[in-house]
């Protein structure tokens, strides 16, 4: 038998990342090895990174230089510590890392991660490189989860479904760190979800870098929209919840729509990046839509589903951004009332159009971010307020803080804490809403719990 081995993987960027890290964990089973939730014992350490702003990729370096310590520790205790970088830095700088970061032993890319166990035994004589994109797919190769490590890993789970960019937004490198984009066929993703539902998992969330781009086959080999796909899903007993993200606003077509009609399992949230509310922003960021093509699509998803809240990501400081087309941004968000927000300051990325051009200071990109953030917390605050007294059902999904408390998740994603019993772990029940926290919410339980075989919900009141 292969003695045990300690894995520990640190993940950073987007749910991808999250759902690769588990996907390297499942290849490096077969092999002995078992997660540790520290790095300090662990006999591989794989760090999955992301390269989106400079920051980002910029942690990984300061990690590295942490974990060169604890490497050369246990050397000098005799112990063997192998360190990988996975990820999106490891795609973009390749042997760049090894050069920076000499303790590791092995770089390899997003579409590689199924031969990992083969490049952990070459480590032994000296480094691996692989940042190959294969021919073939990686999700032919990588091996399932075992039920007992999907329910260690919660009542929710992500499932790639969608990988890759063409789209070549201006500051964007995912088009290039993740490669053309690719989607699984129809059969693969429902058996998958399957296993996850016979595990215990009761939401789903469809992930990929350009998620409503999903052009996969269906089992007559004809290409199937993200709508028709969340169709099959939702028909699996057991999944009561269904998100997928991250979606652009030019590739919501009209069976995705009307799926926010049809299906009572897909949530009434939806993450739809905008970057900016000025045209001249939009153009410049080659994101192929104009602001009042936003506005109308909102309206027809409000439309589809009354009680959707919609979250977004904008980027301030991009090249060429005024004052003006900067109030047009804050104009359209309190336009929209978006439930939240994430917001960037521009970092330009070696290799992208933008990063080409004149650059706003810094202390202007200061000021915008801070406005910005300020208008997001007014916005998320009003929607907090609009949910007291409202009924809304929630997928409990971990024991409270306090004794005898529990927690989980809304609808709208905002976690929920009431009294009471732990044996509604994994179940949905409506709570009231009397109290608001900075991003939670407190209620009671507002009825006698449904039980697990009546989990499709209907969402708030
Ligand atoms: N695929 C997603 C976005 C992935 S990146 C989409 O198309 O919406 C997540 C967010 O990071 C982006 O929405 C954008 O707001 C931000 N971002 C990407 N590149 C950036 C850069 N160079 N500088 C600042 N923010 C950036
Ligand atoms: Fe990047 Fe644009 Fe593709 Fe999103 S759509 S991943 S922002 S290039
Ligand atoms: Fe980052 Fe790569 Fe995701 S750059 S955001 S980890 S696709």
């Amino acid at each position: 038998m292969t003695p045990s081995r300690k894995l520990y993987v640190k993940s950073y960027g987007c749910q991808m990342n999250v759902y690769d890290s588990h996907r390297m964990a499942d290849a490096l089973a077969p092999e002995g090895f078992v997660e540790t939730a520290t790095a300090a014992d662990a006999d591989l350490i794989v760090l999955n990174t992301c390269h989106i702003r400079e920051k980002a990729a910029e942690k990984v370096y300061s990690e590295l230089g942490r974990l060169r310590e604890l490497k050369d520790d246990a050397a000098s205790g005799g112990r063997r510590v192998t360190i990988a970088v996975a990820g999106c830095v490891a795609q973009a700088e390749g042997a760049e890392i090894l050069r920076r970061a000499p303790a590791v032993d092995l770089v390899v890319g997003p579409q590689s991660y199924h031969r990992l166990p083969a490049m952990l035994k070459q480590a032994e004589h000296g480094v691996v490189i692989d940042t190959d994109f294969p021919v073939e797919t990686k999700f032919e190769h990588l091996p399932a989860p075992s039920p007992a490590a999907t329910r260690k890993r919660g009542v929710s789970a992500f499932v790639t479904v969608q990988e890759g960019c063409d789209k070549f937004c201006t500051f964007c490198v995912v088009p290039y760190t993740r490669g053309s984009e690719f989607s699984r066929p129809i059969a693969k993703i429902v058996a998958e979800a399957q296993r996850l539902a016979d595990s215990g998992v009761r939401e789903i969330t469809l992930i990929g870098q350009n998620v409503n781009a999903y052009h996969g086959d269906d089992e007559s080999g004809r290409a199937s929209s993200l709508g028709q796909l969340l169709y099959r899903i939702a028909d699996i007993p057991g999944i009561a919840r269904l998100r997928y993200t991250t979606s652009h606003p030019r590739d919501m077509d009209d069976s995705l729509i009307a799926a926010h009609r049809d299906l009572p399992a897909l949530m009434p949230q939806l993450h739809l990046p905008v970057q900016s509310g000025s045209d001249r922003m939009l153009e410049a960021m080659n994101r192929r839509h104009t602001r009042a093509d936003y506005l109308a699509l909102v309206d027809r998803l409000r439309i589809a589903q009354p009680k959707i809240a919609f979250t977004s990501d904008f980027i301030v400081g991009f090249p060429g951004e005024t004052d003006e087309d900067f109030e047009d941004t804050l104009r359209l968000m309190s336009e929209v009332g978006f439930a939240g927000a994430y917001s960037f300051k521009y970092s330009p990325r070696t290799g992208t159009p933008a990063a080409e051009k004149d650059q706003i200071p810094e202390t202007i990109k200061d000021e915008r971010l801070q406005r910005l953030q300020r208008e997001i917390v007014r916005l998320q605050d009003l929607f907090l307020a609009n949910c007291r007294g409202q009924t809304l059902d929630v997928l409990f999904d971990r024991p409270g803080r306090r004794p005898g408390q529990i927690a989980g998740r809304s609808p709208y994603l905002q976690p929920v804490h009431v009294m009471g019993p732990p044996t509604l772990i994994g179940t949905i029940a409506p709570v009231t809403i009397t109290e608001l926290g900075t991003n939670s919410l407190s209620g009671v339980l507002a009825d006698a719990p449904r039980h697990a075989h009546s989990l499709r919900e209907s969402v708030g009141a």
